[in-house]
């Protein structure tokens, strides 16, 4: 019994092979992923921070200068999807999956049979309950990144451990705290010693933008330009060709092709050794409209496209400003490693409030042409465990004054700010940057009402400004 059902399975399986071989003697075969040498692996949030990383290896010289402190944000590493994109990848891929084969079948479709293999082996292996959890993957980045870091920076990170030397903080979801588990674990051979405070419910530091009111009502809807590019002319171009490279004879629709996109680029930062047979649906010019896509959307949600936004990353910049400032003065004990494990938009508040890759142009739906070598690029300043770390130093160059400087780093390489070289900056051109900042750092328009006290507040201004209007029109009628 046994051996004849095997016989049939066997049977079967290499009549299945042989229609797709006699589908691809058949068929225009444009691209195929398996073979490409240079994938192209930007993929904005979901970008595996291996594929993004600065490299560079070895201790960071700065030579006659010491490290006093290293500032350090980092969002949690690669996750498992939310439990809203889960239910759509369950809902809607093995489906997708059997019509693609089908079509492949009937000769329509254009994959080639590697990409048609390893679709047809792919299974969903992630449930419901393993939403929003860190995965090994992660935890690696976080692990391997606090290693090189300490390999970075010895004078300050390779100093026995005491929890007023070292701070961690993050925020409360599984996936930050274990990020700064593994941190710790990768600084320290004994990372069970590390004092990781619980979370708290509400952290103003770390996420301003979950107890602002205003900021919340606002992110309940997709921006507007996003919503553009989503239904236009570009994109449904891009929808039209993949439909038919997957051999659908109507359109699918743009839910259908943004869940495709989601299990490629989750499944490609699960395992970076391994490639994701859904990536075979998109060209590389595919990959980056809808990269574009993603950058636009986040540039409204959590960066320069809302001032709300950047407003939302002064806590961070003042908690730095605060630090770096006592550290320039000798005030008070400050430890000599600080690490925050936080999300994408505390991410995004901070380097957008810091000024960093900003564009001389305002991102659109219809300016896609002109923005592809742009700064906004989540992949790059944002991608899982990304990160924007600034270290302070104090300088004493012989027979010169005592001077201090602050490296600015994002993914490990040089972060330019306005006004700084190859990541570095005198704390002068800091300390006037970020002074401000601190200091007008105010939440109090997230509760709602700031705008009708401001009118008020003006009222009388506005009057007087009648009232000049008032005497200068008399005077100009009377010359
Ligand atoms: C879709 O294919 C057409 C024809 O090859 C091409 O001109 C167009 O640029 C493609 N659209 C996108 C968004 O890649």
């Amino acid at each position: 019994m046994d051996t004849s059902r095997t016989t049939t399975a066997a049977l079967m399986a290499l009549a299945a092979t042989l229609a797709l071989l006699a589908g691809a003697l058949a068929r225009d075969t444009d691209y195929c992923y398996q073979d490409e040498s240079e994938k192209y692996l930007l993929f904005a949030s979901k970008t595996a921070y291996e594929f993004v990383r600065d490299s560079r290896r070895g201790a960071e010289i700065l030579p006659h200068c010491t490290p006093l402190q290293v500032w350090w944000l980092n969002r949690h590493g690669t996750r498992y999807p939310g439990k809203s994109t889960i239910k759509s990848m369950a809902e809607k891929l093995p489906g997708l999956r059997d019509s693609i084969l089908t079509n492949h079948q009937e000769r329509s479709g254009r994959l080639c049979d590697a990409d048609l293999e390893a679709l047809q082996q792919w299974k969903l292996t992630v449930s419901e309950g393993q939403e929003n959890v860190l995965t090994p993957a992660g935890e690696q980045e976080l692990f391997l990144t606090a290693k090189r870091l300490s390999d970075r920076f010895p004078e300050v990170l390779k100093l026995p451990y005491t929890s007023s030397r070292y701070k961690f903080q993050h925020t409360d979801s599984q996936r930050t705290q274990e990020s700064a588990r593994q941190f710790a674990r990768g600084l320290f051979t004994d990372a069970d010693v590390v004092n990781i405070p619980p979370a708290d419910k509400k952290d103003l530091l770390l996420q301003p933008y979950t107890e602002c009111k205003v900021w919340l009502e606002g992110d309940k809807s997709d921006p507007p330009e996003w919503r553009k590019l989503v239904e236009g002319s570009l994109m449904q171009s891009l929808i039209a060709n993949v439909s038919s490279r997957l051999g659908f004879r109507s359109d699918l629709k743009f839910v259908d092709v943004d869940t495709i996109y989601d299990m490629c680029r989750f499944q490609e930062a699960w395992d970076v050794q391994k490639t994701s047979p859904w990536c075979a649906a998109f060209n590389k010019d595919e990959l980056k409209l809808l990269e574009y896509a993603e950058d636009l959307r986040y540039y409204y949600k959590s960066g320069y496209g809302d001032e709300k936004n950047v407003k939302l990353g002064c806590p961070l910049a003042k908690d730095l400003y605060e630090r770096f400032n006592a550290l320039a003065t000798g005030q008070g004990e400050q430890p000599a490693g600080v690490f925050y494990f936080a999300h994408s938009s505390t991410l995004h508040m901070l380097q957008s409030r810091l000024g960093a890759f900003r564009d001389p142009w305002t991102l659109r739906a219809d300016n896609y042409q002109y923005l592809r070598q742009r700064a906004w690029r989540i992949s790059l300043m944002g991608s899982f465990a990304g990160n924007l770390g600034a270290v302070f130093y104090k300088c004493a160059p012989p027979g010169e004054p005592e001077s201090k400087q602050v490296l600015f780093l994002a993914g490990e390489g040089p972060l330019d700010l306005p006004g700084c070289k190859v990541g570095l900056c005198t704390w002068e051109h800091v300390k006037q940057l970020l002074e401000p900042v601190a200091q007008e750092c105010n939440l109090d328009w997230c509760e709602g009402n700031g705008a009708t006290t401001i009118t008020a507040a003006h009222l009388p201004f506005v009057a007087a400004l009648l009232l000049a209007l008032t005497s200068l029109h008399e005077i100009v009628f009377e010359l």
